[in-house]
């Protein structure tokens, strides 16, 4: 069975819409895929600082910090349900794929520039924003940012699920935004 990695950035965890979209199209994923999660709540994600950066100079590496760096490195397809937060994606999932942004590992580089190293043909990334901002729009800084790290690791084209302006509807609404966002993720998943 091919491998999918599902990144869960869904910081508000049993709070997160985001979290109830992604869970179902993620479930019907595992009839297909060998699905490996990471729960970004609960991984040690250390800032990318100073120390880190020498120790990574000198090829000192978190044995974790490997593992999840091959485990995107290796994955087949790679999920990420991730909030709207400040206009792009929350900061630990910045600081998760500055991680596991390694050499020789998920990107390489040439005489001239940097290529990918990952296998991932298909990018899905599943999010909901609280204002009433579109995919693409100027506001919205996170498909950008995920399509030019994809690019950097050699992932394949970036889908994308949204729901938008949940922060300004009706309960009934937002529950309707909901489900029109899980049927699109189905539609995708069935071609994922
Ligand atoms: C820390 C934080 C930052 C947020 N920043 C934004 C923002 O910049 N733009 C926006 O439209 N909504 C923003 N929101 C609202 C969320 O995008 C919205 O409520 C979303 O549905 C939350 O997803 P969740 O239910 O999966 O946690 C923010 C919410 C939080 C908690």
């Amino acid at each position: 069975m091919k491998k999918l990695l599902y990144i869960d950035a869904c910081i508000r965890n049993n709070e997160s819409r985001t979290k109830r979209i992604a869970t179902p199209i993620v479930d019907v994923l595992k009839e297909r895929y060998d699905v490996d999660t990471l729960v970004l709540n609960e991984l040690p994600l250390d800032i990318v600082k100073e120390e880190l950066l020498q120790k990574r100079v000198n090829g000192q590496v978190e044995p974790e910090v490997m593992t999840w760096a091959e485990m995107v490195r290796d994955a087949d397809r790679i999920v990420i349900a991730a909030p709207f937060w400040d206009m792009s994606i929350p900061a630990a999932l910045k600081v998760f794929f500055e991680l596991c942004s390694l050499f020789d590992v998920t990107f390489g580089s040439d005489d001239k520039t940097c290529f990918g190293k990952c296998r991932a043909e298909k990018m899905l990334y599943i999010t909901t924003r609280g204002m009433d901002i579109p995919t693409g729009d100027v506001l919205e800084q996170a498909t950008p940012y995920l399509k030019a790290l994809s690019w950097l690791w050699g992932i394949g084209p970036l889908q994308v699920v949204a729901a938008q302006n949940m922060d300004y509807v009706s309960a009934e609404e937002i529950e309707a935004k909901i489900t029109s966002a899980i049927a699109e993720g189905m539609e995708i998943a069935k071609v994922f």
